[in-house]
């Protein structure tokens, strides 16, 4: 029987460089396992300055060097995010304290969290956050897209572990 998609919304702080790459990944990671219609995706930002903007061009050169296309403009959390998605996925730390500040209910509250707590290989590490690229060169592009990528490999995993449990 055919379940509910998961609904996904990662957020960073402009929603221009690191939560529009985390949904473009995630969209190709999920169209090349064949799991269209079972995880719906978005993203947003905590702040407002960029809303409207399409994502950076440098985190779209990044992206698109690995074959990944972005897209979207972008846009500022809302409290009824907390109801719509499943999961609230922060790129650092910063962003985590500031959902959970917005989150009107502790059930959303407990929706929020970091995108690197899902990259098996991260465990242990005390820093989970994909750093801001925003006033760096361009290298710290390619550092998120990395981050990124395999943060999303385990999120993906884990939920396919759930839907066939
Ligand atoms: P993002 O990067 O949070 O990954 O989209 C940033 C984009 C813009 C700004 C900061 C970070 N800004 O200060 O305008």
């Amino acid at each position: 029987m055919p379940s509910e998609p998961v609904r996904l919304l990662f957020v960073c702080l402009g929603n221009i460089c690191r939560s529009p790459t985390a949904e473009g990944v995630m969209r190709s990671l999920v169209v090349a396992e064949g799991m269209d219609g079972q995880v719906e995706l978005d993203s947003a930002g905590t702040g407002a300055w960029h809303v409207g903007s399409a994502p950076d061009r440098r985190a779209t050169a990044a992206a698109s060097l690995q074959g990944v296309a972005l897209a979207g403009q972008a846009r500022q959390v809302v409290p009824e995010d907390f109801e719509r998605f499943d999961l609230i996925i922060a790129m650092d730390a910063a962003n985590l304290r500031d959902l959970q500040a917005i989150a009107p209910t502790q059930e959303g509250r407990e929706k929020v969290r970091l995108l690197r707590e899902f990259d098996p290989a991260s465990s242990g590490e005390r820093d989970l956050d994909v750093p801001d690229p925003y006033y760096g060169g361009e290298d710290g592009f390619g550092t998120v897209f990395e981050l990124v990528r395999a943060a999303c490999e385990g999120l993906l995993e884990e939920i396919r572990g759930e839907r066939l449990s």
